[in-house]
């Protein structure tokens, strides 16, 4: 079964009960929850990470760099000065997605660039939880063969 992998970075452990009016409701397990759903169907499954530190999501990425077949990034904070992870995103080899719950450019100016967006296939920002769902639609887009054909 193919596995894509959900990596969500620092403070979004706390998803639900932080700035709902900036990030809204759903909890990381709701949003894993809803990207399994969308890849469930083409018989995929979905590995969740949530993790604080930047060493601990480098580890992820190295461990699933060959068990997975596309991830989805939602680096927090590490987006503005995230190098470790930006290079162990570099030495994956699959299709990877960067997603932000708000929109990240209508917001203070430290937010407007990622470090991370240049290597990204794709990046969803400022649609909330439902941004992971387009995500994992785009990697499937990209990664699955019979959607590719179906396009
Ligand atoms: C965020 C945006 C970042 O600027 C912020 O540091 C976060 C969340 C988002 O999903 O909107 O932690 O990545």
């Amino acid at each position: 079964m193919s596995t894509v992998l959900l990596l969500n970075g620092p403070n979004l452990g706390i998803l639900g009960d932080r700035e709902p009016e900036i990030y809204g409701h759903h909890t990381v397990d709701d949003i894993a929850r809803s990207v399994a759903d969308e890849v469930a169907g083409a018989g995929w499954q979905v590995v969740p990470v949530q993790d604080d530190c930047e060493g601990g999501l480098v580890r992820t990425v190295h461990a699933h760099r060959r068990s997975t077949v596309g991830a989805i990034v939602n680096p927090g904070a590490l987006m503005m000065a995230g190098w470790s992870l930006r290079d162990a995103l570099a030495a994956y080899p699959a299709p990877w997605i960067e997603v932000h719950l708000s929109n990240v450019w209508a917001r203070e100016r430290f937010r407007h660039e990622s470090v991370l967006a240049p290597l990204a296939s794709g990046v969803v920002v400022g649609l909330g939880a439902f941004g992971y769902r387009l995500a994992a639609r785009a990697l499937l887009e990209l990664c699955h063969p019979d959607h590719a054909r179906r396009s």
